[in-house]
C-alpha cells in the first residue's frame, strides 16, 4: 500500500460531517483528545455528530480509538481537550451513571449481560436509577423483541452470543435513552446472527433511538447506516452517508479491502 492515512485521507475541515442534515445536532464530539495513559494520547482531534433520529456508523482498523471514542462519549475515558455536548449542553467527562440519566445508552462489546441474572432481571438492572418505570419499558422491550418476554425468566448465561446481545441491548434501552451507543454488536456472531443484529439495530433506529455503532464488519455496518465516519489513528480520516464511503475508491483500498485481492496478495499471486 502506497498511500498512507496521513497523506490522502484526512477530512478536510468543512468535511468532517459529510452528507450530515441540517438543524440541531443531538450529541457532539468535538476536537477530542483522550488517552488512557499519562502522556499517551489516543483520540488526536476526534470529530462526530449525531442528528436526531440518525443511524452513525464508526469504522476503521484495529486500534483506531473507535472503542475509545465510544467510552470517551460515556465518560469511561478522560478527555483532556475538546468536548462533548448532548442537545446543547456541556456533558464533557461526566459520570456514565449520570449521562445514563440524561439519555445516553452504552453497550459495551464484552460483559454486557449479568449472566447468573435471568433476562427480566438484567433488565431490572437496566432501570435500577428509575425502577418504577420498569413495566413500562419491559412492555415496549418485548413489543420490540418478543422472544425476551417469552424467555424473560432465563438466565442470560444460558442463551447464545447473538441473543445475549439482544438482552444487552433491550437492558440499555431501559432507560428510554435518545441516543445509543453500541459497541461491536456482530462481532463474535455467525454471518446469520450479525445480519440479525444489524436487522436487530436497524429496528431500535426506526423506532426513534439514534444510535452510534462501532463495527469491524464495516460494510455491512456501512449498509444500514445513515452517515459514517472512518477514524484512523485516532483521528477522522473520511465521513460521508454509508453507500457513499462503501463505494469510494480510497476507502475501499485502504479501510475495506477485498477478500479476492487479499487472498491473492496472501497467497503471492500475480
Ligand atoms: N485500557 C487501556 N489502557 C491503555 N491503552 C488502551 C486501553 N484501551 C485501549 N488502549 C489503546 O488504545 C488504542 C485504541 O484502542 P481502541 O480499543 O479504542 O481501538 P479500536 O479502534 O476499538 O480497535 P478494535 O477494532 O481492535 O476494537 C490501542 O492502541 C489500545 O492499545
Ligand atoms: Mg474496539
Amino acid at each position: 500500500m502506497t498511500a498512507t492515512p496521513q497523506s490522502t485521507a484526512r477530512d478536510a475541515g468543512s468535511d468532517t460531517h459529510r452528507g450530515a442534515p441540517a438543524g440541531e445536532p443531538l450529541l457532539v464530539a468535538d476536537d477530542l483528545v483522550a488517552g488512557y495513559l499519562p502522556g499517551v494520547d489516543i483520540l488526536n482531534g476526534c470529530n462526530l455528530v449525531v442528528h436526531p433520529g440518525e443511524l452513525v456508523g464508526i469504522i476503521g482498523p484495529n486500534g483506531a480509538g473507535k472503542s475509545t471514542l465510544l467510552k470517551a462519549l460515556f465518560g469511561l475515558v478522560n478527555v483532556r481537550s475538546g468536548g462533548v455536548t448532548l442537545k446543547g449542553e456541556d456533558i464533557t467527562n461526566h459520570r456514565a451513571d449520570a449521562l445514563v440519566r440524561r439519555g445516553v445508552g452504552f453497550v459495551p462489546q464484552n460483559n454486557n449481560v449479568f449472566p447468573s441474572l435471568t433476562i427480566e432481571e438484567n433488565l431490572q438492572m437496566g432501570v435500577y436509577q428509575a425502577p418504577r418505570t420498569f413495566t413500562e419499558r419491559f412492555e415496549f422491550i418485548v413489543d420490540l423483541f418478543p422472544v425476551l418476554g417469552q424467555r424473560r425468566k432465563q438466565r442470560a448465561g444460558s442463551l447464545s452470543g447473538g441473543e445475549r446481545q439482544m438482552v444487552a441491548m433491550a437492558r440499555a434501552l431501559m432507560m428510554d435513552p435518545s441516543v445509543l451507543l453500541l459497541d461491536e454488536p456482530s462481532a463474535g456472531l455467525s454471518p446469520v446472527r450479525q445480519d440479525e443484529t444489524f436487522i436487530r439495530t436497524r429496528k431500535i433506529n426506526k423506532a426513534g433511538v439514534s444510535i452510534v455503532i462501532v463495527e469491524q464488519n464495516a460494510r455491512r455496518a456501512l449498509q444500514i447506516c445513515d452517515r459514517g465516519y472512518v477514524l484512523d489513528q485516532g483521528r477522522n480520516a473520511y465521513s460521508g452517508p454509508g453507500r457513499e464511503l462503501m463505494n469510494d475508491p480510497k476507502v475501499i483500498e485502504l479501510y475495506l479491502g477485498t477478500l479476492a485481492t487479499d487472498v491473492e496478495k496472501a497467497s503471492g499471486a500475480a
